[in-house]
């Protein structure tokens, strides 16, 4: 079996899961180089890495390039995204600069793996909210043709990068101690106890850029822009690991609660759990504790409209460091491998 040379760039969050998950699903890797600003030694799971500063040359002779560093203007992927690939590397990037644009197809294996067929170097991984939405969609759309789709978001700290937990582990430590909690930086405001119905800025209308990425987004992948999405709310809610989904969608053809569970029991890497009357309270629906560490997306309290024909209501629980970002791009290289796709 062929063997590929690893970068990984960013160790905060999603890289160190990053290393995590490469580990674990034994990805075929002769050599992992792990990038970042700065040098220094890490170590992931009892297993140490040297981190380099990460510059163009960093790049030679890479295969595959995953970026789990920060966004925008001087984040990892501007600055050294087209460099890897003029050097050899396929990247996939974790963050939103890459995403919408038209060369570079925004990838969810079990949804639109074909999509890397296209790719000209650069693939982008979703939004960790988007991520395990589209994996609940996408089974529906196949069988029923969603016309319109409402979405309520509960997002765990770590959404934000290892600063967010750092904040709401600080924050709850002062409020059970019952000191004075330092102001925010990662949050606009306190964290612990509490939610905040902001994720990302505002636009004209009033959504917030987390919110319209789960519109444009789904969108792309699903390749169907004629959809109708309401992000209702993305909100930041005080646990470390997991995003939680309240969804509501419409579809031409009906869809009921047990053809339901039987599309999404077909379909890889989605689990329900919906035994509400059962008495194992594991199986009654999933939560955030209950997906942390997993791949998988969880789908539970699935219920038909009570008010509207052809509605359903469901809820999904995902690992936003996982199904959301991290196991995502390794499942994106591994298909990457499957399809023949990468430099040997
Ligand atoms: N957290 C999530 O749930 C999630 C989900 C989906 C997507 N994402 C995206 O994934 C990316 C990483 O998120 P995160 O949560 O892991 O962030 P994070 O915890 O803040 O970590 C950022 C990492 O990126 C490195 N970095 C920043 N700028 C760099 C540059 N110019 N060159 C090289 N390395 C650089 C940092 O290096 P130093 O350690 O040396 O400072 C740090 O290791 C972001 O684009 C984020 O939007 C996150």
């Amino acid at each position: 079996m062929s063997k590929y040379e690893v970068a990984v760039v960013g160790v905060g969050a999603v890289g160190e899961e990053m290393l995590r998950v490469l580990s674990e699903h034994n990805f075929p890797a002769s050599n992992i180089r792990v990038l970042a600003r700065s040098e220094r030694t890490i170590s992931v799971d009892g297993r140490t890495y040297q981190v380099q500063a990460t510059t163009p040359e960093a790049f030679d002779g890479v295969d595959v390039a995953l970026f789990a560093g920060t966004e925008g203007e001087k984040g990892a992927a501007v600055t050294f995204g087209e460099e890897a690939v003029r050097r050899g590397a396929v990247v996939i990037d974790n963050g939103a600069d890459f995403r919408m644009r038209a060369d570079v197809p925004l990838v969810v294996p079990e949804v639109n793996g074909e999509a890397l067929r296209n790719h000209k170097g650069i693939i982008a991984n979703p939004n960790c909210s988007t991520a395990q939405l589209v994996m609940a969609l996408k089974p529906l759309h196949d069988f029923g043709k969603l016309t319109r789709v409402l979405v309520s978001t509960y997002q765990a700290v770590s959404g934000a990068g290892s600063g967010g937990v750092a904040e709401l582990k600080a924050q709850t430590k002062a409020l059970a101690a019952g000191e004075p909690i330092a102001p925010p930086s990662t949050f606009s405001t306190q964290i612990a106890a509490n939610v905040i119905p902001q994720i990302g800025g505002f636009d004209d209308l009033g959504y917030t850029s987390e919110e319209m990425k789960l519109v444009h987004e789904t969108h792309k992948i699903l390749g169907d822009s004629t959809i109708q999405i309401t992000p209702m709310i993305t909100a930041r809610v005080p646990v470390v690991l997991g995003h939680s989904e309240a969804v509501y969608v419409e579809t031409e053809r009906p869809i009921s609660t047990y053809e339901a569970r039987r599309l999404w029991g077909d379909f890889p890497g989605v689990v329900v759990l919906d035994e509400i009357h059962g008495k194992n309270v594991a199986q009654a629906y999933p939560t955030p504790l209950q997906a942390a560490g997993s791949d998988m997306t969880f789908i539970g309290r699935i219920r038909q409209d009570v008010s509207r024909p052809n509605g359903l209501v469901f809820w999904v629980v995902s690992d936003n460091l996982r199904k959301g970002a991290a196991s995502n791009a390794v499942q994106i290289a591994e298909k990457l491998v499957e399809l023949d796709l990468l430099r040997r």
